[in-house]
């Protein structure tokens, strides 16, 4: 990622900053930047976090409170925060291979997962890739089973021109400095459901009633508790996971750029998939209405050295990657999912398995030029040619 942040956000932040003694906790800023991303978006509701870890931890949250407990299946590939999120909520995580088409959950596996223990499917659009489909979605909702998007590296993607993050009872975003928007940290949790609206309101901060919207939510905690003070009564044992004016202010800064910047990425992910040799690396990705802020660069075949030979020429031309794409390839694989699970759990999958060997991820951002492109994809052809022929 590059320039992210421009001056037109500092400026904007300027003016905030400079216009009398402003407030700077959670406020106006704060409601506005949720108003504007949930016209963007198309929902009803959305609440400011601090970070895309904390949506994911209210989604669960607030699932749990409405559902109660049972599974919830998870991707093998996506951010460690997806699957905490769970763990921390005392629910169970059922695992899933990946599409390697759109990198999501392979969908057929998922519907076979489900037991009358699960609560939801817990989505992540990879990278800017539609993990779902029309007739997966109305699928779930014939089995009474609730969708939870997470579009933290997806925004503005869409599925027949409706946006990601609108199909799920709840979705959850991602505004760190790397992803499509920024407010250097930040996540939103956005909903059409009024109740879940509510809890996951309550739930940022610390649980206190007073934080819900409805009046009548409020007063019948006050009338059920009144040995409490109606300014300090804590419904749920949960969290402060707030986020800040100077934030918001950032958010509805970024928002205004936001599509444009979208397209510069789309038109860079197809120059880079199209220049890339398809016999050396996979390319057939599902890209209908991607948006993706990081090229997905994955062999087409196991081959160690030269996975190893592109980290050296990557390395000396500057070029910055992760290894395993999204949040470090099988999420199996991790310690903190090993100590629980065994160490044998992650080979189960082999799909993901040779993401997280042979799969990478290169920064795709608004500003990169088509030459660079063009030349990163000419050296990769390069070392995959040279290969080939030895
Ligand atoms: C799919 C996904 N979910 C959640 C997160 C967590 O977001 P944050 O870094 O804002 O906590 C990330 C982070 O990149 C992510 O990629």
């Amino acid at each position: 990622m590059s320039n992210n942040i421009t001056s037109d956000d500092i400026d904007a932040l300027m003016k905030f900053l400079g216009d009398g003694t402003p407030i700077l906790t959670q406020s106006r800023q704060v409601e506005a930047f949720e108003r504007e991303w949930s016209n963007w978006l198309g929902v009803k509701h959305s609440v400011f976090v601090n970070s895309g870890a904390s949506a994911n931890l209210l989604t669960i949250a607030a699932l749990k409170h409405t559902f109660g407990d049972g599974e919830v299946i998870v991707p093998t590939l996506t951010w460690v925060s997806d699957i905490s999120s769970v763990l921390h909520c005392a629910m169970k995580p059922v695992f899933v291979d990946i599409d390697p088409r759109t990198l999501g959950m392979d969908l057929e596996e998922v519907l076979q997962k489900i037991t009358p223990a699960t609560k939801a499917v817990f989505i992540t659009h990879i990278l800017g890739y539609n993990a779902i489909t029309e007739e997966f979605v109305a699928e779930l909702g014939s089995r009474g089973v609730a969708l939870i998007e997470d579009v933290c590296e997806s925004h503005g993607a869409t599925m027949g021109g409706r946006k990601l993050g609108t199909f799920g009872l709840m979705s959850n975003f991602s505004f760190y400095y790397a992803h499509h928007l920024s407010t250097i940290e930040g996540g939103m949790v956005c909903t059409d459901d009024d109740d879940l609206y509510e809890t996951v309101r309550m739930l940022r901060s610390h649980g206190m009633t007073r934080e819900a919207k409805s009046s009548s939510l409020k007063q019948r905690y006050i009338e059920g508790h009144p040995d409490l003070h109606p300014n300090f009564i804590f419904a749920f044992p949960a969290w402060n996971v707030r986020s800040t004016e100077i934030n918001a202010v950032i958010g509805r800064s970024q928002l205004k750029r936001l599509d444009a910047n979208n397209a510069k990425r789309i038109a860079n992910l197809k120059l880079f998939l199209d220049n890339l040799d398809s016999e050396i690396y996979f390319t057939d990705f599902e890209t209908e209405g991607s948006c993706n802020y990081a090229f997905t660069l994955v062999l087409k075949n196991p081959d160690e050295e030269l996975r190893d030979e592109i980290m050296e020429e990557l390395t000396a031309a500057g070029v910055e990657f992760r290894r395993g794409t999204s949040g470090g390839g099988n999420q199996l694989r991790q310690p903190y999912l090993k100590k629980l699970l065994g160490p044998d759990e992650g080979p189960k999958y082999p799909k993901i398995d040779h993401v997280h060997f042979y799969g990478f991820y290169i920064g795709n951002y608004p500003d990169l030029e088509t030459d660079k492109i063009v030349t990163l994809c000419r050296l990769l052809n390069k070392v995959g040619r040279g290969r080939k022929k030895t």
